[in-house]
């Protein structure tokens, strides 16, 4: 057999030792026996491959402006808003490009193959539109780079942005975005979900919402938006991002609702970096910690991915473009400590956050495309503990980031848990 890259003493997820033959920009050949011509040859070193990392919920065009125009003082969800609001009138176009395209290159470095970004709408000369629609072509060959339509200030409340979301999907943004929690009523939420979901239907889209950001329990939006999407047939198509409401819910109503949301085939992102850092802001003690049902999800068999929301931006002002970082976050404010709970926090910033996205050949198999990651790491539980250095990021089959491995004392020489792999792997669906 003859490859352009073969890839050397891999372990994969699952715990299997292989080697991987890439050719034409696909995987051709995986097992522990294949052998022979390549055209690059990259030894892993019985280190873990993975899939790349996959972020679906991202804001690029607000990314790395942190301090522009001035610091958020009180750490808020709404002061964060009001700041964005200061500052989009005053940034460029090329301002916007520049500081995406320095955060494409930390993500890549980070491993990042894909990225759902939320792009603001409100603004009448589509800015971060015409940005990001740049960007996305600009970093295509590295990095793919979904747009959701995002009405930032509410698609009823603001008076132009229907309009606005309208011409940002005409210029080729890929998702309906929304954010019901925010428009001025109930009733008002609940109709922009319904014309949303409707405009995706009628343009094949898939949608991605804001949906219930709060530690309101009344915030109930993501109820209808399941509603929608099983009359309007969009199932498997929509994804609630946050759904942080869902915290504060009353257990019984919560028992109905997200059996409503599975029957939806609903997607569920949380980003627990941010709704640990801005829910429960409101609480004295006990302070709520803000992150959705997650295992309650799970075990009703709902796809749910990790997002990273932001970085050094109006909202979070940390961030390193880190998924592992983002898991173990989620891991713990979850409480997701068994063996096969962390070992699922790892598919929920690579398979299941590809899911949400909806990308095709994705993964390690046979006709996927060659796009993985080497970390300095034996498996995914090891890859969290150590936030694994990257050792190699591949693309369509070509090495497009490598750097030295790192010396340090945390590495364990006996993992009891590397003995038998299949004992804390997932089974099936691993949503
Ligand atoms: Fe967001």
């Amino acid at each position: 057999m003859s490859f352009d890259l073969l890839v050397k003493n891999a372990v994969l997820p699952d715990g299997m030792a292989a080697n991987i033959g890439c050719a034409g920009g696909k995987i051709t050949a995986v097992g522990r026996d294949i052998d022979g011509e390549s055209g690059v040859v990259l030894d892993a070193g019985g280190q873990l491959v993975t899939p790349p990392f996959v972020d679906p919920h991202f804001h690029m065009d607000a990314t790395l402006s942190l301090g522009l125009p001035r610091m958020n003082t009180s750490g808020t969800l709404l002061e964060g808003i009001a700041l964005w609001g200061e500052l989009k009138p005053q940034q460029t176009c090329d301002e916007i490009i520049e500081r995406a395209m320095r955060y494409c290159d930390l993500a890549i470095t980070m491993g990042i193959g894909a990225i759902r970004s939320h792009v603001d709408i409100c603004d009448d000369e589509l800015k971060g539109v015409d940005a990001l629609l740049e960007v996305r072509e600009r970093v295509a060959p590295y990095l793919d780079l979904q747009l959701v339509a995002f009405p930032q200030d509410g698609v009823l409340r603001d008076p132009n942005a229907m309009q606005n979301l309208i011409r940002a999907l005409d210029r080729g943004v890929d998702v309906v975005g929304g954010i019901p929690h925010f428009e001025r009523t109930m009733e008002e939420g609940a109709k922009s979900v319904r014309l949303l979901c409707e405009m995706a239907a009628e343009r094949g889209l898939r949608v991605d919402m804001h949906c219930d950001e709060s530690d309101d329990p009344m915030s109930r939006h993501v109820e209808t938006l399941a509603f929608e999407v099983t009359r309007l047939g969009l199932q498997g198509r929509v994804t609630g991002s946050h759904l942080t409401s869902m915290h504060s819910m009353d257990n019984y109503y919560v028992s109905k609702l997200i059996s409503l949301i599975a029957e939806a085939e609903l997607h569920a992102v949380p980003n627990p970096l941010i709704n640990i850092m801005l829910q429960g802001r409101h609480d004295t003690y006990p302070k709520r910690r803000g992150q959705t049902r997650v295992p309650e999800l799970r075990a009703a068999g709902v796809n749910v991915g990790f997002g990273s929301d932001c970085v050094m931006d109006p909202w979070y002002s940390l961030g390193r473009a880190d998924m592992l970082d983002v898991a173990a976050m989620g891991l713990h404010v979850g409480q997701l400590s068994s063996r096969a709970d962390m070992r699922w926090c790892f598919d929920a910033v690579t398979v299941n956050s590809a899911s949400v996205m909806g990308l095709e050949d994705y993964g390690l198999e046979v006709g996927c495309n060659a796009n993985f990651v080497l970390l300095q790491a034996d498996d995914p539980i090891e890859a969290l503990r150590l936030r694994a250095h990257r050792l190699a990021t591949v693309r369509g089959g070509k090495v497009i980031s490598q750097t030295a491995r790192i010396e340090h004392a945390l590495e364990l020489p006996n993992r009891p848990e590397t003995l038998d792999p299949s004992a804390y792997a997932p089974k099936g669906n691993s949503g």
